[in-house]
Formats: structure tokens, sequence, C-alpha cells
């Protein structure tokens, strides 16, 4: 077999120097705006898979949080949209709205309100729930995993006025003491998550004055 070429010798020599000069190259601006367009992936914001709040537990939840005709409820997570519905239909609330991560359910749910005859007053949204301004609420619900539940508690407390409550299903914020605590059967919860009551925590947001520090 011939010996290398001149050629051959040359590029042995420049192949490392093209490898780190490709690695380090600057990314082709199309590829840079396509990949800054590019919409957020929904399954890398879900910070609560679906599980729905037996009908019992809505009741429970509305009642725990004092809903009356005065109040905006908003439910983080919204699901199948049954806990807005019901603080409008059976608490008499003026209205609400529920953000959820998945536009399945959110349809589901829109399509609900419509069913039920409150779409003029209840509407519910594809979107992250940590984008959602929740000012509006005088009461906010959530059924979500405990990984989630120091940041919204931030949110909450930064975002809502004075005297609104909070209503958690199962998890309680961390560092935040809850006015009170319900714990009600809810058999039909343990096939889907393994326990088979609700634990309700019920929050006052305070006067701003007394927001910080904890
Ligand atoms: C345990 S379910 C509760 C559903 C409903 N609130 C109820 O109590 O029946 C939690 C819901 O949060 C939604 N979810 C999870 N992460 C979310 C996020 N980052 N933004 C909005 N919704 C989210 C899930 O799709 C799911 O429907």
């Amino acid at each position: 077999m011939p010996g290398p070429t001149l050629l051959h010798r040359l590029l042995a020599l420049l192949t490392p120097a093209i490898v780190v000069l490709a690695a380090t190259a600057p990314v082709d601006s199309d590829a840079q705006h396509a990949a800054a367009a590019a919409p957020p992936d929904p399954e890398a914001q879900r910070v609560a898979p679906y599980a729905a709040t037996p009908e019992h537990v809505v009741t429970e939840m509305l009642k725990l949080a004092r809903v009356g005709p005065a109040d905006f409820v908003v439910d983080l997570g919204s699901g199948d949209g049954r806990l807005v519905i019901a603080a409008v239909k059976e608490f008499g609330a003026r209205g609400g709205f529920g953000v959820d991560i998945d536009p399945k359910l959110v349809a589901f749910a829109n399509a609900k309100a419509a069913e039920d005859r409150v779409a003029d007053r209840v509407q519910f949204f594809a979107r992250d729930l940590f984008a959602t301004d929740v000012s509006a609420a005088t009461v906010v619900t959530v059924y979500l995993f405990p990984g989630a539940m120091a940041r919204l508690r931030d949110k909450l407390r930064a975002e809502l006025a004075p005297g609104s409550r909070v209503v958690s299903h199962d998890f309680a914020f961390p560092d935040w003491s809850p006015e009170r605590i319900t714990i009600i059967p809810a058999p039909e919860k343990r096939d889907a998550v393994g326990r088979s009551e609700a634990v309700l925590f019920l929050y006052t947001v305070p006067e701003r004055r007394e927001r910080a520090p904890r």
C-alpha cells in the first residue's frame, strides 16, 4: 500500500482543529430563531398529573373557602372544570376561570360550562398556571403536587388581595400556616392516588405589611 500523501498528512494535522472549530462555531441564526420561537413543551411545565377531586370534596373545598356571590374563583390546574363550574352553579359565585396545561381538558371544561349554561361567567384556558395572572381572584383552589407549592405560595401571596382565600387539596404550602385543616373520607380516591381521604387546607392571604418576612 502506498504511504500517506502530503494532503493526507496535512488533513491528519488539521482534523482536531476542524472538529473544535465546528463545535464552537456560532449556530446558524435561522436555527436560533426557530428554537426561540418554538412553543414551550407543556409536558415540561406539568407540575401534577390529572386526578379529579371527587364531587363531595369539591363541595367541601368551596364551603371551606366560604364561596358566595361576591367571589371570583380561580382553579389552577382546572382539569375538567368542576371546581369553578360548581362555584358558580352551586355557590352563586359571580364568575371564575380555570387554567390547565392540557388543552383537551380545557376543551372539555369549556364544553361542560356551555352545557351547564355558565359559559358567560366561567372560562377555561390552556396555559401554564405559573404564567397566569391570578390577581382577579378572591378564591383560588389547587390540587397539585408538593414540588409546586413553595413557588405557588410566593406567587399567590404576591398577586392576591389581602383576605383572598386559598384552598389546597391534599398538599400544604410550606411555611404558611393554614387557618383550618379539614379531613374528609373520600374512598373514590383510593384507586387513583392510593389514599381514601381528602385533606383540605384553608389559607387567607395576609395584609401586605405582614407578608414578608414570613
Ligand atoms: C390533580 S389534577 C386537579 C384537577 C382539578 N383541579 C380537580 O381538582 O379536579 C391537576 C391538574 O393540573 C394540571 N396541571 C399540571 N401542571 C400544570 C401547569 N403547569 N399549568 C396548568 N395546569 C397544570 C394537570 O393537567 C391536571 O389537570
